[in-house]
């Protein structure tokens, strides 16, 4: 498996299996996004609310990388026009276009039906490659394509071996829908479990690694969020090994719904 392994989606475009999560990256947004392209990183996730767009459009301009050999994903919240938050999100940016528009969350009524036409007059226009949703139930994507006969590409939805759900594997398979995994170090509240670092030390890695490679073997797009230049090597550092079938299937028997957010918004 390489570091610039992708999955395909829906559409036939090719989304990188392993990208940068941005919450919370408020020290040198710019430096740090700068240092992840540097070291390899081509996926990097943020959203309207996060307040690093400025800084990773910076990094992403002043690369030298080709534009399209970064994949950016971003957001539009709940209440937006979604149309115009994506023109004003590429704005912040300072790019024509983005790779991935999610809606960031479902609003309290309904499944968003009008934040999904916005995302799609957005990709019509040019404006992203692709669209999908996060936080979002089964039964809410099927709300979704009822309206719009469109299917999302993603559901971005907290992963990991301590929460997750057979049941949604299921249906994004059925679907085709590909799951990216959010805070897949659970905010390192569970890198002390004890299975967890037993299978770690058996490869030689470390807890955060094995949680990665897992989501990846799980056929998950992954984005780890990490400020320190430390933590951003390691996390790229899971293209050498391979977790073997028995390890996957006692980090899959790790599963309590844990959520380092509150609670899983999926069934
Ligand atoms: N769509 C949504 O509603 C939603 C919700 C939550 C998150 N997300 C996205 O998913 C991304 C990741 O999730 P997250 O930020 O909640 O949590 P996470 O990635 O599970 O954990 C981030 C924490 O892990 C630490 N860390 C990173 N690498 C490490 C390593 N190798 N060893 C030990 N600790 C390490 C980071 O420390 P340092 O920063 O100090 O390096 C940070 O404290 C977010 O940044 C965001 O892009 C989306």
């Amino acid at each position: 498996m390489e570091q610039d392994q992708t999955i395909k989606l829906l559409s036939g475009n090719a989304m990188p299996v392993f990208g940068l999560g941005t919450w919370l990256l408020n020290l040198d947004t710019a430096g740090t996004v700068a240092h992840a392209l540097e070291i390899g990183y081509r996926l990097i996730d943020t959203s309207s609310d996060y307040g690093s767009q400025p800084g990773i459009g910076a990094a992403i301009r002043e690369s030298g990388i080709p534009r399209e050999d970064i994949y950016l994903v971003t957001k539009v919240e709940e209440n937006d026009d979604a149309y115009r938050r994506t023109v004003s999100n590429l704005a912040e940016l300072g790019l024509d276009r983005a790779d991935m528009m999610l809606i960031h969350r479902p609003p309290i009524r309904g499944a968003g039906e009008d934040l999904w036409e916005g995302l799609i007059r957005a990709q019509n226009e040019g404006l992203t490659r692709d669209i999908g949703v996060s936080n979002y139930s089964s039964e809410l994507i099927e709300m979704l394509i009822a309206a719009s006969g469109v299917t999302p590409a993603v559901n971005q939805i907290e992963w990991s071996p301590f929460g997750r759900s057979q049941y949604m594997q299921a249906y994004r398979r059925e679907k085709g829908i590909v799951i990216m995994a959010y805070s897949p170090l659970t905010r390192t509240r569970r890198l002390t479990d004890g299975t967890l670092l037993q299978i770690a030390g058996r490869y030689h890695k470390s807890a955060a690694q094995i949680l990665i490679r897992w989501s990846i073997q799980s056929g998950n797009v992954v984005i780890p969020k990490a400020n320190q230049w430390q933590h951003l090597e390691e996390n790229i550092d899971v293209f050498d090994f391979e977790i073997d079938a028995a390890d996957m299937r006692r980090l899959d028997s790790l599963d309590e719904r844990y959520s380092a957010l509150g609670s899983l918004p999926y069934i």
